[in-house]
């Protein structure tokens, strides 16, 4: 997917209500908070940098769809993007360490994505390359090729003085050589792209995986720079090693391919577009924020310094300031920063106020309902029954849910949350592998069948009794 940076907030809207049920405010909120970083880039320049970035926090129970709106936000802008969960830069012994992993890592998926764009517009011409590499493996050039050793323009008048005689020159190639050895070629051509030729073996120079021996950890801090020590060695030769392979050529062709396509793209502008994509549209979603805001304030004990620790090194990065990486620096000043948490214990008034003022919009998802599970279940594109569907007609089981048998799930879904424990949508994971538990076993070898109707009675026998048993849906659901 590429780069959509102009989409409107009702686009952006109306794009995540094909994957996410209801929550509104939060769809609206981040639609804004994209719209206002173009915005933003688009303003007078005079303004620009006094206007602050939109940051959100969004609050809410688990498995309601925080992660997922942020997640499809991303995917549909095109927008390099990172989860990190806030937790992990608190550790015993240190505070807040190495905050800025985080923009390396966003940096290192831009420049994948970046790659991949331009692997694919390279695809077809990497493709041809390859072919002729195969061509020349299957068919030898007829070795004219060697120049002779002397070749001064005069070599040929000028006395040997007793040298010995020069090789003998190979006999030019005549232009019925030629016109034979280009039929062949093509004729060779003609049936590679056939694949007849797939499982013939040929000898091709592979570059060589890096070798284990190189994989060991950095010493400390070598990380935190951004310096990888598997490049320092990889590039100490010049080169990456080759390794000759003998390999079909259906799988000779796949991996010439790739090498073409990496010699055709150019790096550096894909560094220089992975910078500037990350710059001006980068998305860092930072979860569970609320476990490192600390309550109360008085009485600073060791996880306490350590998690305000981490919000004060958030603070420069969230406020925009300059992070080394190994491609270069990357400022922040424009990365959409959103965090979430459930905030049942603390607060986000808890959270040290430098750091509220970098996340100005604050938006609450609600709890999901038995309805929002119904529509869960059936409607998003990528819905939970549409990808069983899809496993199953994979082995020619047609599969039908009736629409009580899905209300039926969705209502014992929400009984389950407010019973046990509220998991939100994630219930409906548990309750469909129970309840297609049977199924996805017996096919293909005890259930033959290339239809299934999945009505309410099965659902009830299935799922009644460990639905109804506290003890059991503990465990199970
Ligand atoms: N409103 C929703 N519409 C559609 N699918 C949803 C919705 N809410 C949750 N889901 C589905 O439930 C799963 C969990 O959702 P998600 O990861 O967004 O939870 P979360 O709110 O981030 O929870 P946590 O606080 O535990 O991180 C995902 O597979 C997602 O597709
Ligand atoms: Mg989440």
């Amino acid at each position: 997917m590429s780069f959509n940076h102009e989409l409107t907030p009702h686009e952006i809207v109306s794009e995540l209500d094909r994957y996410i049920i209801g929550q509104h405010e939060a769809k609206k909120s981040v639609a804004i908070a994209l719209r206002n970083r173009w915005r933003r880039l688009n303003a007078i320049v005079e303004m620009r940098e006094e206007i602050m970035p939109n940051n959100i926090i969004m609050i809410g129970p688990t498995g309601v769809g925080k992660t997922e709106i942020a997640r499809r936000l991303a995917k549909l802008s095109g927008a390099p993007f990172i989860k990190v969960e806030a937790t992990k830069f608190t550790e015993v012994g240190y505070v807040g360490r190495d905050v800025d992993s985080m923009i390396r890592d966003l940096m290192d998926i831009a420049i994948n994505m970046i790659r991949e764009e331009h692997t694919a517009s390279v695809q077809e011409r990497a493709k041809d390359l390859a072919e002729e590499r195969i061509l020349d493996l299957l068919i030898p050039p007829a070795t004219p090729a060697t120049p002779a050793p002397v070749s001064t323009p005069f070599s040929g008048a000028q006395p040997s003085f007793g040298m010995p005689a020069a090789a003998p020159i190979p006999p030019i190639a005549t232009s019925e050589d030629d016109a034979l050895r280009t039929r062949t070629r093509d004729k060779f051509r003609d049936k590679l792209r056939k694949g007849d030729l797939d499982d013939r073996e040929v000898e091709v120079d592979v570059a060589s995986d890096q070798s284990p021996m190189l994989q060991v950890f950095g010493p400390m801090g070598m990380e935190e720079m951004g310096v990888n020590i598997q490049d320092l060695f990889g590039n100490m030769g010049g080169q990456k090693k080759k390794k000759k392979r003998r390999l079909p050529v259906k799988e000779a062709r796949d991996i010439l391919a790739q090498e073409e396509a990496a010699k055709l793209i150019d790096m550096d502008k894909v560094t220089k577009q992975a910078l500037e994509r990350v710059q001006q549209a980068g998305i860092v979603f930072i979860d569970e924020i609320d476990k490192v805001a600390s309550r109360g304030g008085g009485g600073k004990s060791g996880p306490d310094v350590s998690r305000e620790g981490v919000q004060r090194d958030l603070l420069p990065i969230v406020e925009g300031s300059g992070v080394m990486t190994k491609y270069g620096m990357v400022k922040t000043d424009h990365i959409l920063f959103i965090a979430s948490g459930a905030f049942h214990v603390s607060k986000p008034s808890d959270l040290i106020p430098e750091l509220q003022g970098r996340f100005p919009i604050r938006v609450e998802l609600h709890s999901l309902t038995e309805n929002d599970f119904f529509k869960i279940l059936t409607v998003p594109k990528n819905a939970l029954l549409k990808q069983y569907e899809a496993l199953l007609l994979s082995e020619g089981v047609k599969v039908e849910f009736t629409e009580d048998a899905v209300k039926e799930v969705a209502r014992m879904a929400a009984k389950v949350n407010e019973e046990v424990e509220n998991i939100g949508a994630r219930r409906l994971h548990t309750i469909l592998t129970t309840l297609l538990e049977d199924v996805l076993f017996d096919v293909p070898d005890a259930f033959r069948e290339d239809q299934l109707v999945v009505d309410k009675s099965m659902v009830l026998s299935k799922l009644s009794a460990v639905v109804q048993n506290r003890d059991l849906s503990q465990y199970i659901l």
